[in-house]
């Protein structure tokens, strides 16, 4: 008899083909490559053009990471042999159809994570068919592990998308560890970014959010080393004044902060800025990933930790106690839909349309104050609030809202209950 507990072994070769999309050695002959520019990706590009004897099209997406040089991304793939060499701006389509649509929803995953990455797959892996059938090829690479979301997102959509192209995840299959890789890198001419000293952390991010994984940070015991914070000032180094900005939404979507109207990219950026100076959007939780592991995340969220507070404190404001109440079981699967890879679900746009309609009366402006590390709604006005200030005042009683009322309401709304209640008390004895 096995012990329940015990975790069975399940041995399979990097040639186990255990999904139709996945491709066969022989069936490869010109890949998409998904290149970042960073370790993985660059040995992949090479040793992909050796193992499947394959030519390589690098494809890099530009989804608004700080600090990036594509110019320096593209040569590095030129150089490493890529037939082809693509960089795509998707910074606004990414703002306006990922984005957007989130912040309508609320979205937040595990109480936490505002989606950055979850939001961006999609996207990418639609990117990745586009040029992929541009430029004639047979299969898709990315450079997820086995261990991921990442991989469930981008694979998800390519199979929805394209079920004519095939894919490869070399990293998942090949045995390589970082020694190893580090190794192929110094073999083949790779060069190697920061340095093969130390392992850096694992960092993904986008205009909507930054995390980091690896290192110390899989010790759950472990309190955030300064240096993980390459975006988001400590707060303990921020500002000793506060600032109190205003956000201004129409129907739903941010277009104004502080007065001045921005387009949907600038305004996230802005919102960014403000929050990084302030220390504001530091996360660090443990999430429930997709394939029933659970990781530490360190997150960076400096927009959203402004704009999606401020936007569900606009919405609450307008919207009836039933539509609240509702809207945040719906902004819920909402989250959880994108978290785990089904962007293409009918109804994940089914709930979409559900979230433009109520945004239809999230119009006004919030006023958020930053302060080493917190934003905080502090003021909101909207011409559809559902308020009136005359009636809610606890100074003056009459006109509308008879305070006489009110006991015979509580009787009846309490009637079941009380009932309930003491039909138990006198069961019980
Ligand atoms: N845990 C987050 C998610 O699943 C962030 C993942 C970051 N991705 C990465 N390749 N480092 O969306």
């Amino acid at each position: 008899m096995t012990d329940a507990t015990e975790t069975p072994v399940v041995r399979t070769t990097p040639h186990t083909r255990t999904a139709s999309y996945l491709a066969e050695p022989g069936e490869v002959s010109r890949v998409l490559l998904l290149y970042s520019g960073g370790l993985d990706t660059s040995v992949m590009l090479k040793w992909i053009q050796d193992e499947y004897d394959a030519e390589v099209v690098a494809l890099t997406i530009n989804l608004g990471q700080p600090g990036e040089d594509y110019d320096v991304v593209k040569g590095k793939a030129e150089q490493l042999g890529a037939v082809a060499a693509e960089v795509v701006d998707a910074r606004e389509e990414f703002a306006r159809e990922y984005v957007v649509p989130a912040i309508k929803a609320n979205a937040i995953y595990g109480l936490a994570y505002p989606l950055f990455t979850a939001l961006g797959r999609p996207l990418i892996a639609k990117l990745a068919v586009e040029y992929a059938r541009r430029h004639g090829c047979d299969t898709i690479a990315h450079g997820c592990t086995g261990k991921g979301n990442d991989q469930v997102r981008i694979e998800a959509t390519i199979a929805t998308l394209a079920p004519e192209l095939k894919v490869i995840a070399p990293v998942r299959g090949w045995q390589m560890g970082r020694e190893e890789e580090i190794e192929y890198a110094r073999r083949n001419g790779i060069p190697i970014k920061g340095g093969a000293e130390q392992t850096p952390y694992s960092i993904d991010d986008n205009l909507w959010g930054r995390s980091s994984e690896g290192r110390w940070i899989e010790d759950l015991t472990h309190a955030p080393d300064d240096d993980v914070f390459q975006l988001v000032t400590r707060p303990e180094e921020a500002p000793d004044e506060p600032q109190t900005v205003e956000i201004e939404f129409e129907r739903g979507v941010p277009v104004a902060i502080d007065g001045e109207r921005l387009g949907i990219v600038a305004l996230l950026e802005r919102a960014a800025q403000l929050g990084i100076a302030h220390g504001v959007g530091i996360v660090d939780h443990i999430e429930d990933r997709i394939v029933g592991l659970k990781v530490r995340d360190i997150y960076e969220v400096p927009a959203a930790a402004i704009l999606l507070p401020a936007h569900a404190e606009l919405e609450r404001l307008v919207g009836t106690i039933h539509q609240n109440q509702f809207k945040g079981e719906l902004d819920r699967k909402w989250a959880y839909l994108v978290y785990a890879g089904l962007w293409w679900e009918p109804l994940r746009t089914d709930l979409d349309a559900y979230m433009d309609s109520v945004n239809e009366q999230v119009t006004g402006k919030i006023g958020m104050k930053l302060y080493k590390g917190m934003a905080r709604v502090v003021t909101r006005e909207s011409p559809n609030a559902v308020y009136d200030a005359q009636l809610a005042t606890f100074e003056t009683s009459g006109g509308l809202f008879s305070q006489q009322a009110s006991p015979g309401f509580i009787e009846l709304w309490s009637l079941q209950s009380r009932m309930a209640y003491r039909l138990r008390a006198e069961r019980g004895g």
